[in-house]
């Protein structure tokens, strides 16, 4: 006789129920609770069901599909059309989990008028919230997308699309000066209601520093474990990516039976404070 039980999802690595949407509500929830959450890039649609169905909190399109799926050497060439196709894409294949879409370069620089219709087109194509880069002259950009009632996530410290002007990939708010210029940032892109606020790259004690004063909700990509929750671009943390990976990133594939495997330990060792451990805080000062 045929076995009539349906098998779990992913081999066994995602729950077989469906789980409660994910809300700005509930993430600020979970930050207020001290649950730690779990972000991941995507830009298909199948490993957006894979990684929402293993628990992933927050999907990020990230314009680092720039790099990962386009095969440039930064962020810089990613048009709005791109991001609104990939976006697209991802809203498919996403049943849960909270979507963030880039702004990619180019497309909010110009004014806040420029900023407000690229962010319509990202959330037209299925974001619930867009992620910009920068502090200083992008608070007033973040005001007039908040009061239009697009929520926004800030990025601080190692901003990609600045590469050039950052000299590489490197970390930033080394010194007593820096730190204190991106101290000031965050404060007031959390006046203008950043939602949540990436910080990329900065020693593990000013994360630590600015998730303690921010209104809302801080994610860390090497930059230790004190913020809310962490990022990894998925090709990193699967390593499928071509060339050289950031110190900052574990390989999750190491040990994992299948990508589902990885990803669930992902979103459990982000959830229990294992990620990242020493070997992964990044550059810290
Ligand atoms: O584009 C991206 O993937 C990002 C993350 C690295 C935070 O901005």
């Amino acid at each position: 006789m045929m076995n009539e039980t349906p098998s779990a999802p992913y081999g066994g690595a995602a729950p077989a129920a469906a789980r409660k949407a994910v809300t700005l509500h509930r993430l600020r929830a979970m930050r207020d609770a001290g649950d730690r959450i779990a972000m991941l890039t995507a830009y298909d649609a199948a490993s957006a069901a894979l990684l929402d169905a293993c628990g992933v909190d927050c999907l990020l399109v990230g314009d680092s599909l720039g790099m990962v799926m386009q095969g440039h050497s930064s962020t810089l060439p990613v048009t709005l059309e791109q991001m609104a196709y990939h976006t697209s894409c991802v809203a498919r294949g996403n049943r849960s989990a909270w979507l963030i879409a880039d702004l990619p370069f180019g497309s909010y620089q110009g004014s806040t008028e420029q900023a407000l219709r690229s962010a319509t087109t990202l959330m037209q194509a299925g974001a619930q919230m867009v992620k910009l880069e920068g502090g200083g002259w992008t608070p007033p950009l973040v005001r007039a997308l908040v009061e239009r009632g697009v929520p926004v996530c800030a990025h601080l410290g190692l901003t990609p699309q600045s590469v050039h002007a950052l000299g590489g990939y490197r970390i930033q708010g080394r010194d007593a000066a820096a730190a204190a210029t991106l101290r000031a940032h965050a404060a007031e892109l959390g006046d203008a209601g950043a939602a949540m606020l990436v910080l990329e790259l900065v020693p593990s004690e000013l994360a630590a520093q600015i998730s303690e004063a921010f209104p809302g909700i801080t994610i860390g990509i090497g930059a230790g474990s004190r913020t809310h929750g962490q990022v990894l671009v998925m090709h990193d943390m699967l390593d499928i990516t071509v060339g050289a990976k950031p110190r900052f990133v574990r390989n999750f594939m190491h040990g994992a039976t299948s990508v589902a495997d990885a990803v669930a330990t992902y979103v459990r060792d982000v959830k229990s404070g294992a990620f990242p451990d020493e070997a992964h805080h990044g550059y810290v000062a």
